[in-house]
């Protein structure tokens, strides 16, 4: 077990309960728990996960895990669905982006806007964090942390070893996997999962059209502008990268993809930056066994993902316990201590990005400058509905595994999966 997990669990074991203790006699007699449905199940998420539940704890609330295991949150969109159908809402759920304003119309999320004004979101919490989770001017939402999704992540001891630098285009990019293959090393981690492949994408899509055309493509989703032929290079590029490690790709999950990169068998990585947490979980650095760039193109633009929590009306009827865990993830000390485990970066703009490592610190401060071209990630449900982010993934994941697919029936297709209702 590494060094971080052990800690957490002695922390959890043997000091926490005293901690408790000398609280008991104020607030905290009997811990209420709340239980929170997500998809953090792979190692780096899991201690993610714990570091809220030891904050939590501390606050007097009790986090019962509700972990539905599928990377992307395909199988927990399903089970909460299900759920609800039942008349059994989770007190809370990790509802993203689009997802969120889809379940409060059905009137199922908590207003949480009292929780923000006490604890002052307007001033503390990014404004474009604040709109996400802000809908028809009330607050839905308690945002957990950023991801960038055009990370790459590369093996810096294979970089050494062979005297490659990170590429910063795509040329760089071809030459550097042109060495990493003649030397046996799978240039790229690769999976054929939907949801893996829309995520490289959208992230080649960026770096191919810029953050003026991304947000025609991805957040207006004008049909036709699918149809021009600034499309194609993406399209191909994203061909060309399931193809440079010269075996036959198959589905897996994320994390296999990640192990490569420790193993040395691959030497770069492509994925929203919960990998890097994994890395960490598993005992890498950032500073010492692994870097992160943005993906060739996209160099100080962020593709981003925000992590969030709802919390839901049910019969139990805890809103107060409720409206506490969504003040205590949302803290300074809570985001700092939870994101530095799970990858991503505080929603926060009061913290001092000399205290991140350095993948964190260039997200951040992308996300954090006056002229930030931040962009919502598809894939991960901040840009569009469930459906709709399914549609375009489906067609994807066609056009790769059928090589008879022309880049214009593709095209064609994905401006009618845009607008699925
Ligand atoms: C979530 C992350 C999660 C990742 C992999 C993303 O959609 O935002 O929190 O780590 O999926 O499952």
């Amino acid at each position: 077990m590494n060094p971080v997990h052990v800690s957490q669990r002695v922390i959890r074991l043997f000091f926490l309960p005293a901690l408790l203790g000398a609280q008991c006699a104020s607030s905290l007699a009997q811990p209420l728990p709340i239980d929170v449905l997500h998809w953090w199940t792979s190692a780096g998420e899991r201690l993610a996960v714990e570091q809220l539940h030891t904050q939590l704890l501390l606050n007097g609330v009790r986090w019962k895990d509700v972990a539905i295991p599928g990377g992307g949150g395909m199988a927990a969109v399903k089970v909460l669905k299900s759920r609800v159908l039942m008349g059994d809402p989770p007190d809370t759920a990790q509802l993203i982006g689009a997802t969120l304003k889809d379940w409060d119309d059905v009137g199922l999320v908590m207003p949480l806007t009292a929780v923000a004004s006490r604890q002052q979101w307007a001033q503390t919490v990014f404004p474009t964090v604040l709109n996400l989770i802000t809908y028809k001017g009330v607050v839905i939402a308690a945002p957990l942390g950023i991801h960038r999704i055009n990370t790459l992540l590369y093996n810096r001891h294979v970089f050494v070893r062979l005297g490659l630098l990170p590429p910063t285009n795509w040329e760089e990019f071809a030459v550097v996997a042109q060495k990493l293959s003649g030397q046996g090393i799978k240039p790229l981690a690769w999976s054929d999962e939907a949801w893996q492949i829309a995520t490289v994408f959208e992230a080649v899509l960026l770096g191919e059209v810029g953050p003026k055309r991304y947000r025609e493509l991805i957040v207006n989703r004008k049909s036709s502008a699918w149809l021009s032929p600034d499309i194609d290079k993406a399209l191909e590029r994203l061909r060309w990268l399931r193809t440079i490690s010269g075996e036959v790709p198959r589905e897996r999950p994320w994390t296999e993809s990640a192990r490569e990169i420790t193993s040395e068998t691959a030497a770069m990585f492509i994925m929203g930056d919960w990998a890097k947490g994994e890395l960490m979980a598993w005992g890498a650095s950032p500073e010492r066994d692994f870097g992160c760039v943005a993906v060739p193109g996209t160099r100080q633009m962020h593709l981003y993902s925000v992590d969030t929590l709802a919390m839901l009306r049910n019969a139990r009827k805890r809103t107060a316990t409720q409206e506490k865990l969504a003040e205590v993830v949302t803290t300074a000390q809570s985001q700092l201590a939870y994101n530095r485990i799970k990858g991503s970066v505080p929603a926060r703009n009061d913290i001092d990005p000399a205290s991140l490592d350095p993948c964190a610190r260039d997200s951040w401060t992308a996300f954090a400058a006056r002229d930030a071209a931040l962009v919502p990630s598809l894939a991960h449900r901040m840009a569009a509905d469930e459906a709709t982010k399914d549609a375009v993934a489906q067609v994807l994941w066609r056009f790769l595994i059928n090589p008879q697919m022309q880049v214009n029936e593709a095209k064609r297709r994905l401006a009618l999966a845009v607008r699925s209702p």
